[in-house]
């Protein structure tokens, strides 16, 4: 497998940049996770990869070879689409093997490649049935064996599993990675999923309205987002985001009507308006005030088993805290927040 060189890339929808100037390069048997909100792009990129849209600007090179103005036939790329179009007319056999008789493989190779491709994907007992007999979870199974059948330079997949139920889509998030990596694929894989994209991804590219904000591994993304808009996105909860003004002494910022934290943005000024980011593993809560502690009220607790989540109302911002499984926090008592200075990223 190639790696790829997306240059400048604009597609335009009217005067709508459904794609505006992305740059982006991918390793050989990189795992590539494109995440955003809906509407921001993804499809619409991952289309221009393909081949199946026109593209207004830019260029895109496969191996080192410019194939911009190549059919999508001719790009050697595989595709897996959001709602898994597979055929009903013809059996799981036909199904995973349509890409590569249309690429006039031998019939010996492709009775060997679909063997494997169903292998790999757990269907091989399903190789005679017709699609309307399988499950939604078996017929997203069959397009991904087609996908990965044909021996493609790019595995291009749009949402694959967001049409599952949640446990099935966890087990295939496992079982697709592991596939991926076996077959030493080259893969772009787009979601709307922050959870999948940091569980999957060897690097993640942020959409935001056409334009990729911010590309990284999963743990810089989660660490030291960008921006408030990928701050807000990613992770459950995501980031607290707390607006604050300088105190005059310049040595902390005060948020949260009476809140105090001990860090200051690099080169800010007193009555600077800054936004710290604190994620909620980061927050310690006490019962007893300190120099620098965010006072509040116990909003809510939510128990999630593993761990609770806390929203603290304060001064009106609604703050939330991820503590133990055992920690005793009582709706309506009264919590002192605090956070170790080098936690708190600024972002605007
Ligand atoms: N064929 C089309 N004609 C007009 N607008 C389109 C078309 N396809 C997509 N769009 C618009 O382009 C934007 C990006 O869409 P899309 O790439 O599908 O987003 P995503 O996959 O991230 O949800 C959206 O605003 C969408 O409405
Ligand atoms: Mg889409």
């Amino acid at each position: 497998m190639r790696h790829l060189q997306v240059e400048a890339l604009t597609k335009t929808y009217g005067d709508m940049n459904a794609v505006d100037d992305v740059t982006l390069e991918i390793e050989a048997q990189e795992f590539l996770v494109l995440l955003g909100p809906s509407g921001c792009g993804k499809s619409t990129l991952l289309r221009c990869i393909a081949g199946l849209e026109e593209i207004d600007a830019g260029t895109i090179r496969i191996g080192g070879a410019d194939v911009t103005d190549r059919k999508p036939k001719d790009r050697n790329i595989s595709m897996v689409f959001q709602n898994y179009a597979v055929f009903p007319h013809l059996t799981v056999a036909k199904n995973i093997a349509f890409g590569l008789e249309r690429q006039k493989k031998g019939r010996q190779e492709i009775a060997e490649r679909v063997r494997s491709a169903a292998e790999l994907l757990h269907i091989e007992d399903l190789l005679h049935r017709q699609p309307n007999s399988l499950s939604g979870g078996q017929r997203q199974r069959v397009a991904v064996a087609r996908a990965i059948a044909y021996d493609a330079d790019l595995l291009l997949m749009d949402e694959p599993l967001s049409n599952l139920d949640a446990l099935l889509r966890l087990e295939m998030r496992a079982e697709l990675k592991r596939l991926v990596s076996e077959i030493k694929a080259t893969v772009i894989y787009v979601t709307h999923d922050q959870t999948e994209a940091l569980s999957m991804g060897d690097r993640v590219a942020v959409m935001e309205r056409g334009r990729i904000v911010q590309l990284g591994a999963p743990i810089e993304i989660y660490n030291d987002p960008a921006s408030t808009f990928v701050a807000g996105f990613i992770g459950n909860p995501p980031m607290n985001l707390l607006p604050g003004r300088v105190l005059a002494e310049g040595t902390g910022v005060e948020v949260a009507g009476e809140g105090r934290i001990g860090a200051v943005p690099p080169a800010s000024k007193p009555g600077d308006q800054v936004t710290a980011g604190i994620r909620a593993e980061n927050i310690a809560v006490a019962d007893t005030s300190g120099t620098w502690s965010i006072p509040g009220r116990v909003f809510v607790v939510e128990p999630l088993g593993s761990h609770n989540i806390i929203t603290v109302d304060a001064g009106g911002e609604l703050i939330r805290v991820s503590v133990g499984a055992d920690h005793a926090a009582v709706v309506g008592g009264d919590v002192y927040l605090t956070v170790p200075p080098e936690k708190v990223r600024w972002l605007s």
